[in-house]
């Protein structure tokens, strides 16, 4: 199905100004979740992979928008539950909503719900799962976990009032920076939420991505790059307070936010220290992205030598984990499969197909049973230390890993 898929704003997705400066180019990339087969390979489209920085609220953003339907349609490839560390992730983070915010008989509801990875651990609620991609709704119904296939909006808001109440506790974990309309989001959480309701979301931040080089992160699916001060900007205009903020590990740097009706809850200090450590870390100046370009460029040189180098040499070279992240690297550095002979991945929807761009296959990791590449590339990189022991006999054969983040080591 061919169609015109891409949008280009003028104005910051926050506070709607028109002083947009650009920070970061990586290039024409296909979108990153559209693993493919062979005969679709004709047809991959690439769209501009730029990042701006607004000079009035400082949100950190694209600005080429790719229509949700391609990059989120029928068969997606993302399953949150392949990853066994993220999974333990949304275990403690459903134990913390739990402690904190839940009551017996409470609604708490789910947008971008996924496979349900954080709703199974909620299920003694009444648990709602709002997923736009079929495929991936239907493994979180299998769970048990009711699952509209839907993308949220504020008429999707009033839609579930009637069906099933108010909410006490609404999540958004890494979906709340991949949506263009963020205000249509906030209007349909502000219906939907109970008076003294809970809207937490987590998504990547902003000071993990610049302070550990995490250029890769960048992709079509990411629109914002979140930092606490425009957040607190965008919550006031509907009314709302961020009440506490925390920083998690996941994905490489984690912001975890939590928001309710104005006054319902009481602010932490976290806010204002976090605040205080973007400002520190000047993440609200212009001036700080200045030299991203150039260090980005400079783990590609690095990467392409280490790769070429030994492709020169004869030796193998294979991708461990095929994330969604792996492919913005993947292409940036122009890698294919004449440098990369496969991928390992643990999801068994992207197991058989190629990566998006690059054209590398995607094998089960079961391959490393026997076989002992010379380099392994760690595209899912945030998983290092978990893989780094999984992969202990692989290693002890001779094989050894390259880190590509935050600066190309090879252990
Ligand atoms: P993830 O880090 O969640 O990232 P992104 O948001 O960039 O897509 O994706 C991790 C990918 O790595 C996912 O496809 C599953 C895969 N994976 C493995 O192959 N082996 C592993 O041990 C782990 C933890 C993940």
């Amino acid at each position: 199905m061919e169609h015109m898929s891409v949008i280009h704003k003028t104005t910051c997705r926050i506070c709607k100004g028109p002083d947009l400066v650009k920070i970061l180019a990586l290039g024409d990339h296909p979108p990153v979740d559209n693993f493919l087969s062979e005969k679709d390979i004709a047809r991959e489209k690439r769209y501009p992979l730029d990042v701006f920085f607004c000079r009035a609220c400082n949100l950190v953003q694209l600005l080429d928008v790719v229509s949700p339907e391609e990059l989120f349609h029928g068969d997606y490839a993302y399953f949150s539950s392949a990853s066994e560390p993220l999974v333990r992730h949304f275990e403690q983070y459903a134990s913390d909503l739990r402690q904190r915010f839940l009551s017996d008989g409470d609604l708490v509801v789910d947008i971008g719900s996924n496979d349900g990875v954080l709703l199974q651990f909620l299920k003694d609620y009444q648990v709602l799962g709002i997923e736009p991609s079929e495929n991936v709704a239907r493994a979180a119904r299998e769970k048990g976990i009711e699952t509209l296939v839907a993308f949220f909006n504020s008429s999707l808001a009033d839609t579930i009032i009637a069906s099933h109440g108010k909410a006490k506790v609404i999540t958004a974990n890494n979906v709340f920076a991949h949506i263009d309309d963020i205000d249509e989001i906030i209007r349909g959480v502000r219906i939907l939420l109970a008076d003294d309701g809970v809207y937490a979301f987590e998504a990547h931040y902003l000071l993990d991505l610049i302070q550990k080089k995490e250029f890769d992160t960048v992709y079509h699916e990411h629109l914002c790059y979140y930092s606490v001060k425009p957040l607190i900007e965008l919550f006031r205009r509907f009314e709302m307070d961020i009440f506490d903020v925390e920083r998690q590990e996941t994905h490489g740097g984690s912001i975890r936010v939590y928001a309710g009706k104005k006054g319902a809850h009481s602010i932490e200090p976290s806010v204002q220290t976090l605040l205080q450590l973007e400002k520190d870390a000047g993440l609200h100046d212009e001036q700080t992205f200045a030299g991203f370009q150039k260090e980005v460029e400079s783990i590609r040189a690095k990467l392409l030598e280490v790769v070429r180098e030994a492709r020169t040499e004869g030796k193998k070279v294979i991708g461990y984990g095929a994330p969604a992240k792996g492919n913005t690297l993947l292409n940036y550095c122009g890698f294919t499969a004449d440098d990369i002979a496969y991928i390992t991945d643990t999801t068994p929807h992207k197991i058989g197909l190629l990566t998006p761009g690059s054209h590398i296959p995607v094998v089960s990791p079961d391959i490393l049973k026997t076989e002992t590449p010379t380099l392994i590339l760690l595209l899912a990189w945030n998983y290092k230390d978990y893989i780094l022991e999984k992969e202990a006999d692989v290693r002890k054969r001779g094989a050894r890993f390259i880190i590509p983040i935050p600066r190309v080591e090879i252990v």
